[in-house]
């Protein structure tokens, strides 16, 4: 099974109740521990690249972390998905889309109402004529240090504006708050499911979960159950990848002074976290 589309992936899974771990990725080793998990599981996975860190920009440019992703999808037994995460402008959503990336999300949900249905409809209607998806966000998924963000419920998406606002813009996933932020939370989250529960039944496309790291993992079952798509997890994986280097580079002395040895020994570790969410997210391993 080839790479295949953001749309198709999510489609199947808003239409089989299951979730799609969307593991953020930054160079060719966490491309491929995510892909590697995907073939052992048998499941579908998104792969995406968060432009917004300066240190993620210049660490890779765009255009190779897309290129590299794209090929180990195209060359996956499982279907896998590859994604630009967060781009805050047009500017960055639309260069994302230059430089290959299949599926864009435009996230103006830092922008009065107005103007985030602007900005998202401006970014959709050039994704449409390329065949490339958008993915974007209503309320504001702030961050995991902040109880305010985590907590205030005025952050949330707002039921009622949700429906229209993905008329209005014609995206094709929308990213919603419902009590969950990005980065180590600082109080356990807890999930607003009754929002979810409204959410799902008041708009037509796939909903994304943003901030998933961390996150208790029968909320996380409860959210898949309630009818999310998405999950997006960064600093865990990232954090997953970190400790799995650390061990290897800590017990076993053999690779020291071999870097290629060294990452290659991070390996498993890695590939064993994104499993474990892939369990929690689609334990009967569906599949398109
Ligand atoms: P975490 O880093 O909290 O897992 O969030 C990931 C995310 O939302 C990427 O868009
Ligand atoms: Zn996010």
């Amino acid at each position: 099974m080839p790479l295949v589309s953001v749309h198709d992936v999510l489609t199947h899974a808003t239409e089989n109740h299951y979730g799609v771990a969307a593991i953020n990725v930054a160079n060719y080793e966490t491309i491929k521990w995510a892909v590697a998990a995907a073939n052992q599981e048998r499941v579908p996975l998104i792969i995406q690249f968060w432009p917004g860190f300066d240190v993620m920009t210049h660490y890779i440019d765009m255009g190779h972390i897309a290129s590299i992703a794209k090929q180990f999808a195209q060359e996956s037994e499982v279907p896998i998905a590859v994604h630009l995460d967060h781009s805050w402008s047009y500017d960055i959503a639309v260069t994302g889309i230059k430089k290959g990336f299949p599926s864009v999300m435009v996230d103006g949900s830092a922008l009065p109402y107005e103007e985030n249905v602007a900005l998202t409809k401006s970014v959709a209607d050039v994704a449409r004529v390329f065949g490339v998806d958008i993915e974007a966000e209503l309320g504001h998924v702030g961050s995991g240090s902040s109880i305010d963000d985590i907590t205030n419920s005025d952050h949330y998406t707002n039921v009622a504006q949700a429906a229209e606002f993905v008329e209005k813009t014609g995206c094709g996933s929308l990213a919603v708050a419902v009590g969950n932020a990005h980065g180590a939370y600082k109080v356990t989250p807890n999930l607003d499911f009754d929002r979810i529960k409204a959410l799902r039944k008041a708009v037509s496309v796939p909903l994304v979960m943003h901030g998933c790291s961390d996150i208790p993992h029968e909320q996380l079952q409860e959210a898949v159950r309630l009818g999310m798509s998405k999950f997006n997890i960064a600093t865990e994986y990232f954090r997953a990848c970190y400790r799995s280097a650390c061990e290897v580079i800590d017990l076993e002395k053999k690779n020291s002074g071999n870097m290629i040895a060294y990452l290659s020994d991070a390996e498993q570790g890695a590939v064993d976290f994104v499993r474990s969410k892939m369990q929690l997210l689609n334990p009967n391993k569906f599949s398109l």
